[in-house]
């Protein structure tokens, strides 16, 4: 048996409801490192093919009141409480980073090599706040798939919302998740050879 606490810790961490989490957020140095650990990711290229939004105080009210305002224009009646809800979803937390994917024109490198690089910045942003004990999560909703949520963000055309990493204190200890079992989802050797090869 192989174990060290980084495999101990990515074993066994826990997202936090964004809903469950309350003040305080990482400190500017604590913010610093998981920026830091986020934006080492593999990168194929070195394209950095995404850009990182933190947002913190009355960014959240703004870029929450921009996305309410957008997805409730859709709709012939508003509704006054799901517009509230909608205005406050950044106010969960008191620190979001929002992660756009800035996929560029590339002769070789594909643009789904970049959208997945941006995934890996979303994750290493859930697990090194995770590992400095913060509570986290990553979080779409609908407001990630308006386009004037994106231009708010900095967003260009072609730009995509990888996810929203909410960053606070757990108010509450997250119960476990069913977990895929391995044998559901792993294969050892190519799945349509029975000898396993
Ligand atoms: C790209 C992406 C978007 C997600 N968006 C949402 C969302 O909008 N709402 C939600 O409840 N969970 C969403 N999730 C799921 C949660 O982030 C997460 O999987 C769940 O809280 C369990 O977290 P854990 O496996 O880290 O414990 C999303 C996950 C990913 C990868």
């Amino acid at each position: 048996m192989v174990a060290n606490s980084t495999l101990e810790f990515l074993k066994t961490r826990r997202s936090v409801l964004a809903r469950n989490m309350t003040e305080p957020g990482p400190s500017a140095d604590g913010l610093r490192d998981i920026l830091s650990a986020a934006t080492r990711v593999p990168d194929h290229g070195k394209l950095a093919p995404w850009r990182l939004v933190v947002l913190q105080d009355e960014a959240r009210t703004s870029l929450g009141q921009i996305g309410a305002d957008a997805l409730f224009a859709k709709e012939d009646e508003k509704r006054v409480d799901a517009y509230a809800t909608s205005a406050a979803q950044f106010l969960r937390a008191p620190c979001v980073i929002a992660v756009l994917a800035c996929p560029k024109t590339h002769p070789k490198i594909p643009r789904s090599e970049m959208i997945l690089s941006a995934g890996a910045v979303c994750m290493t942003l859930l697990t090194a706040a995770q590992s400095l004990g913060f509570a986290a999560q990553w979080l779409t909703g609908d407001v990630a798939y308006e386009p004037a949520v994106l231009k708010a963000l900095g967003g260009q055309s072609g730009d995509e919302i990888a996810g929203f990493i909410y960053i606070g204190t757990p108010a509450q200890a997250p119960s476990e998740r069913a977990r895929p079992a391995l044998d559901d989802v792993v294969h050892f050797g190519l799945p349509n050879l029975s000898s396993g090869q």
